[in-house]
């Protein structure tokens, strides 16, 4: 990272889904060589990130929950790619935000920019998982990106083998990660109130 050019946006990209074949996974990837030329997008899994106990969350943690916040702490802002499942947010998303909310108001998701996107292979893009995860962000002093809900449904017809074949949906992601970047930039200038 030490020798992308100073107007590089360093962001971190994190999966709601665990899945080896996860389409929010290869969404991130395929949105990583979409913006490559503006920013560098590190991939995220959750797969090392323990459920959460407070017993476990003093001075020592997990390898997983270090890893987590760390690559939180050094990034400008985060890309929330994540599934529904039964209406709401996946536990395992549900569980890193809680990890990385601590300390509580002063964690490394406070005054983060975030872009939340939900995708589905059904018709409503997991739109319905969308508020959850934006209010839970909200708790953390993180600063959920404000602008229309960024929700791609038939996402199994939109991408193909890691490839965007819906040249809409592209579009509906640059605009998005746009507004993302916007709101960086405005950290960049004035960045009282960040806490980071
Ligand atoms: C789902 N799925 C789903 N889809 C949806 O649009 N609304 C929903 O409420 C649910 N609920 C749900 C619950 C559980 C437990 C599972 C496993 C799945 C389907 C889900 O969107 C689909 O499996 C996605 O492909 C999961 O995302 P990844 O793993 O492909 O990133």
């Amino acid at each position: 990272m030490n020798s992308m050019p100073s107007h590089t946006f360093r962001l971190l990209g994190i999966s709601g889904s665990l899945r080896a074949g996860s389409h929010c996974t290869a969404l991130l990837a395929a949105l990583r060589e979409l913006v490559a030329s503006r920013a560098a997008l590190e991939i995220s899994t959750l797969h090392d990130v323990p459920i959460y106990n407070a017993d476990l969350d003093g001075e020592t943690q997990a390898e997983g929950v270090l890893r987590l916040k760390r690559a939180i702490s050094e990034s400008e802002g985060l890309v929330v790619i994540s599934p529904e499942y039964n209406y709401g947010m996946p536990g395992v998303l549900k569980n890193a935000i809680d990890w990385a909310s601590r300390p509580g108001f002063s964690s490394p998701l406070r005054g983060k920019p975030v872009l939340v996107i939900t995708v589905s292979p059904g018709m409503f893009g997991g739109v319905r998982a969308q508020s959850q995860i934006r209010d839970a962000l909200t708790a953390t002093l993180a600063r959920p990106v404000v602008r229309q809900q960024l929700a791609v449904p038939t996402i199994d017809k939109k991408l193909i083998e890691g490839r965007l074949v819906d040249p809409a949906t592209s579009d509906l992601l640059i605009a998005g990660f746009d507004d993302l970047l916007v709101d960086i930039q405005r950290l960049r200038m004035s960045p009282a109130g960040t806490g980071g």
